[in-house]
């Protein structure tokens, strides 16, 4: 993967790029792991500067950045601007690009194809896919093309209408041990990590013992290896209600409407702009400015 450019923030200067054995050795050495969505480049920039481990350039872009009502309309072509304008500013952390609906679920090549043209297209490092069942084999097929498989089993927001709803998962003693088979099987299949959403910390707890890769949590409880939020969420940038399983570190939104309410009333009032954001001009070039514009005037 080539070191792209545009990357500002002392703090990014001495971090080394994470790595799928880097990775490894942070659960080896119980290090928790950091994983931050981004949807564009200066989240991106934020994500680095703030050192997290991973960025998942989640489809949860469908809803927080293009304000469809699911996950399930976003497009390939959309998903891969979205990764490779992260990319770009981006240099440490390992970039997961999430495969959106439809384009990896019917045949091993189907998904072999979208994963390629995510790391060849948007510079991804991996990719993400949803669920156990005919996903395992997708998920064996992208690993065995050279490219990096995250798992991800619980809530799966692509299949939430199948799921009964945006509800958490395993929660009866049969459910859980199906979400277990699937975990277990993404595992088996080369996953190099999984995510397991919206399920209960104790079936979290019970699996964390048997299983080897890194995994990752949102609203699975303080067992497994690391925690994601998705980035709006976290910074209180979205409105509406939050799911349960999301702690908000800032209001960002309200700050944003206050500023862009202060705009306007400046410029109403003309108070926007003041003499310090205007350009000046050398009073001789103005004065003959002026006459030429006079001769046009008079002719
Ligand atoms: O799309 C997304 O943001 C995700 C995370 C919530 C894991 O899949």
């Amino acid at each position: 993967m080539s070191t792209p450019p545009a990357v500002t923030g002392a703090s990014s200067i001495e971090r080394l790029p994470m790595t799928l054995p880097r990775l490894a050795e942070k659960k080896r050495l119980g290090e928790p792991i950091v994983m931050v969505t981004a949807y564009d480049f200066p989240g991106a920039q934020v994500a680095e500067e703030a050192g997290v481990d991973l960025v998942l350039v989640g489809d949860s872009a469908a809803q927080v950045v293009l304000g469809y009502d699911s996950t399930v309309p976003v497009s390939v072509d959309e998903m891969l601007m979205l990764c490779a304008a992260v990319r770009r500013g981006l240099r440490t952390p390992l970039l997961v690009g999430d495969l959106p609906f439809g384009s990896y679920e019917a045949t091993d090549e189907q998904a072999v194809a979208t994963a390629q043209r995510f790391v060849k297209q948007a510079g991804c490092d991996a990719v993400k896919l949803e669920r156990g069942g005919s996903s395992v084999a997708r998920a064996q097929a992208i690993v065995e093309a050279g490219i990096p498989v995250m798992g991800h089993v619980g809530l799966t927001p692509q299949t939430a209408t199948a799921l009964g709803g945006y509800r958490a998962q395993g929660r009866t003693a049969d459910r859980a041990l199906r979400l277990a088979q699937d975990a277990l099987a993404l595992q088996d299949a080369g996953c190099f990590s999984l995510v397991f959403e919206a399920i209960p910390a104790a079936v979290a707890t019970e699996l964390m013992p048997r299983l080897a890769v890194p995994v990752i949590g949102i609203g699975a409880g303080g067992a497994v290896d690391g925690q994601v939020l998705v980035f709006h969420d976290l910074l209180g940038i979205g409105d509406g209600m939050a799911p349960r399983f999301v702690k908000r570190y800032a209001g960002l939104r309200a700050e944003m409407v206050g500023a862009v309410r202060a705009f306007a009333d400046d410029v109403r009032a003309g108070r926007f702009p003041a003499a310090e954001h205007t350009y000046s001009i050398d009073p001789e070039e103005l004065a003959g400015f002026r006459a030429g514009v006079a001769e046009v005037d008079a002719a």
